[in-house]
């Protein structure tokens, strides 16, 4: 049954269509950028040219982080997996930034969002500084939401950095295909957390944890280590698809299947189109596209994916996509993250404005022992 009513995404699994607000993901990847779309989610309409303005200087504004939070990032591992600071640094935002008693709750909630989905981008790439052993590039008014991410990832006081238009551009179809899809595991986790009153930044750090597993954001990940893995070990597509179908292997095809999508995902397939735009920039050919492709093709004419309804999901190419712009493999459901932040959000503003408001509290049908005494302990 629906765990709620939610006027935000419509997904339909047996014909490939995503909505965003009534918007047709196409629509939206063509025509707006990844500012616009969070605007969209949270609020509900598309910005005009003012409101678009207004909320970028916000964004900007609150781009910095907390001098005393930066050293937080000092004190893990290099090599600790950045989902693990990604959900702590956003718990330890409702420290550093409280809620304000004094002005008005509306603006309390605007301040939070802008902050939440300003620093987080601020947080990722100092995630990303810190695994390198490099120090923090601050955010400059001077970019867009997309071209200071890459430049706070990847300045350098000794090469010469040029942020690519095509990275942008790809950087913010990314993030759009990434930024809702009703109730997944994640979405849902920030739902029931926001359901207790439990502030914004602590029920998007759920969230976060939610999408590192690999069955939900971590698939990003799990299908480039499948595709280097395959191609170091020159398996091919056959072969790989072959694995996939023996039970007792414990090896799926990563990037392929969906609970809700039973046709093409059909955020796949503008990932698919922006993956060859972007690696036919260079001219230079990437065998584990090529793998990709050949893999595609020989499982979605495979009696077995065909019979369970089996296509490639939004992380099958994107990964690849990730890569090429710079972004290290362990990195990807960060950006995942990144991109599901304004879905998050304005899923847990829906629950919070719902006049009916009460705590999520699933039923479960009990399965143990009806009632048992205590023995001795050294009867047992
Ligand atoms: N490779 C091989 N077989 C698969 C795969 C796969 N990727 N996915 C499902 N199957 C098989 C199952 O073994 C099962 O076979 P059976 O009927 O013989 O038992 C059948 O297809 C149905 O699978 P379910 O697990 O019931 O499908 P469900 O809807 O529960 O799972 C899921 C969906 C978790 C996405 C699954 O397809 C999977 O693990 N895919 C790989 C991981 C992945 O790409 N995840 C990203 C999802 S998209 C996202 O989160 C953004």
């Amino acid at each position: 049954t629906g765990s709620c009513t939610s006027g935000i995404c419509y997904v339909n699994g047996e014909q490939g269509i995503l909505r965003y607000r009534g918007y047709d993901i196409e629509d939206l990847v063509e025509n707006c950028d990844f500012v616009e779309v969070a605007y969209l989610l949270i609020k509900g309409e598309l910005p005009n040219t003012a409101e678009r303005r207004r909320y970028a200087e916000l964004l900007n504004k609150e781009s910095l982080l907390h001098h005393d939070m930066q050293s937080f990032f000092r004190s893990y591992p290099f090599k600790a997996h950045p989902m693990s600071v990604l959900a702590a640094m956003s718990v330890s935002l409702s420290a550093f930034y409280p809620e304000m008693g004094d002005i008005d709750p509306e603006l309390q909630v605007d301040l939070a969002v802008t902050r939440l989905v300003s620093k987080v981008r601020t947080i990722i790439a100092f995630i990303y500084r810190h695994m390198k052993g490099e120090d923090f590039v601050n955010p400059s008014y001077k970019y867009s939401y997309c071209e200071n991410f890459l430049n706070m990832m990847f300045k350098s006081s000794v090469i010469e950095y040029q942020i690519n238009p095509l990275y942008v551009k790809a950087l913010n179809q990314l993030l759009i295909l990434h930024a809702d899809h009703e109730q997944n595991c994640s979405t849902t986790a920030v739902r029931l957390i926001g359901s207790s009153d439990a502030n914004l930044y602590a029920s998007v750090s759920a969230g976060i944890c939610a999408l590192w597993g690999p069955k939900h954001g971590g698939a990003n990940q799990a299908v480039i280590e499948m595709l280097e893995l395959a191609h170091e070990q020159k398996w091919s597509a056959q072969d790989i698809v072959n694995k996939a179908k023996q039970k007792d292997s414990g090896f799926l095809l990563m990037g392929f299947g969906h609970r809700v999508y039973k046709t093409y995902d059909p955020r796949a397939k503008i990932a698919k189109r922006l993956c060859q735009e972007v690696l036919a920039e260079s001219g230079e050919t990437d065998p584990l596209l090529e793998l990709a492709m050949e893999l595609e093709e020989v499982a979605v004419n495979d009696s077995y994916f065909k019979e369970r309804s089996l296509y490639p999901n939004v992380d099958f190419y994107t990964g690849l996509i990730f890569r090429r712009i710079g972004i290290p493999t362990n990195m990807f459901t960060c950006m995942f993250a990144m991109g599901r932040l304004p879905g998050w959000i304005a899923h847990w503003l829906e629950w919070n404005k719902d006049p009916y408001g009460k705590i999520g509290r699933p039923r479960q049908v009990y399965s143990g022992p009806y009632v048992r005494k205590v023995q001795n302990l050294n009867d047992r």
